[in-house]
């Protein structure tokens, strides 16, 4: 696909969130110069302590606005956000233009948002060269079948594979918007075979499968990512992506192709 621009507040955009989900994509240094705040995330940038952290949080909130204002009319800095009991962002206004959902995401040299109509929608991004123990993690994380696959891997493989499994785990929480919780055993994902995803939870989790979309894909060389999606049984969004591309005249976003490296099979499908 070539890249296309994408400019103006589309009705047509809006429009196709009924099939689609949107994901957008940007590095964090692009908005250094230019953040795209309200005022009180202005304010909440100097709680934060870290300047890594700083960054993350102008770069993930600037490029979210920006997106959101490509559905609707609306003043990028205009949108207001309201955290659910659970503490999920979510829009709360200009109502009732706000029949937007999202969520968002940043690591070290990316941020990431997900955009759909009504769907719960969950996105996380990781950067692998991100300093951790894979093994110690999954230990105490993983589910026993997960935490047996990583141990069974080179050490070339495992670090990719933990990724792997740890952000489809967190996209999953974070679109259920309940946290991640310590253990996360009741979301058990299979990846046996190759470029499929099988998510099969516990009884404890409350959750069917077959109501669950998940995408996984590398957006650069350094970064794993996936989306989960909740789009009902028996239905399956598109997934389309916007990239940010550096212009003179601001931000500006580019469609380009989302490579999945894995989606969900359903037992129908495999
Ligand atoms: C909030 C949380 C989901 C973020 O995870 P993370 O890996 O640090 O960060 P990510 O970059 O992937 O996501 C951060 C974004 O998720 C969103 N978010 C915050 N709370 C969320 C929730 N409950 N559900 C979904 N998304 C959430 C926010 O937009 C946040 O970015 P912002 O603060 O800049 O707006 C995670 O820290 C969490 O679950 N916290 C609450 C519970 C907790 O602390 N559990 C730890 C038990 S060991």
């Amino acid at each position: 696909m070539n890249e296309s621009s994408i400019g103006e507040p589309s009705e047509k955009l809006r429009a196709d969130l009924a099939e689609e989900a949107h994901v957008w994509l940007s590095d964090l240094e692009v908005w250094r110069r230019s953040p795209v705040l309200s005022a009180d995330e202005t304010d909440r940038i100097r709680t934060i302590r870290h300047p890594d952290a700083q960054m993350a949080f102008v770069a993930g909130r600037s490029l979210l606005r920006v997106a959101l204002s490509h559905y609707h009319d609306v003043e990028p800095t205009a949108w207001e956000f309201a955290a659910s009991r659970l503490g999920r962002p979510e829009l709360s206004a200009p109502v009732p233009l706000a029949r937007l959902r999202f969520n968002l995401t940043h690591t070290r040299g990316l941020a990431a948002c997900v955009v759909t109509s009504t769907a719960d929608c969950g996105i996380d991004v990781e950067q692998l060269e991100r300093p951790l123990k894979p093994l110690r993690i999954a230990e105490h994380s993983f589910a026993a079948e997960e935490l047996h696959d990583l141990e069974n891997r080179t050490d070339g493989e495992v670090r990719e594979r933990f990724f792997t499994y740890w952000t489809l785990k967190e996209a999953y929480y974070k679109a259920r918007g309940s946290g991640i919780p310590f253990r996360m055993t009741g979301a058990r994902f299979e990846l046996e075979s190759p470029a499929r995803i099988a998510f099969a939870p516990t009884v404890e989790e409350d959750a069917m499968a077959g109501e669950w979309q998940f995408a996984l894909t590398r957006p650069t060389a350094a970064h794993v990512m996936a989306v989960a999606l909740r789009p009902g049984t028996d239905r399956r969004f598109a997934i389309r992506c916007f990239s940010h591309r550096p212009t003179n005249t601001g931000p500006d976003f580019a469609e380009t192709p989302l490579t999945p490296v894995r989606v969900t099979t359903t037992e129908a499908e495999s």
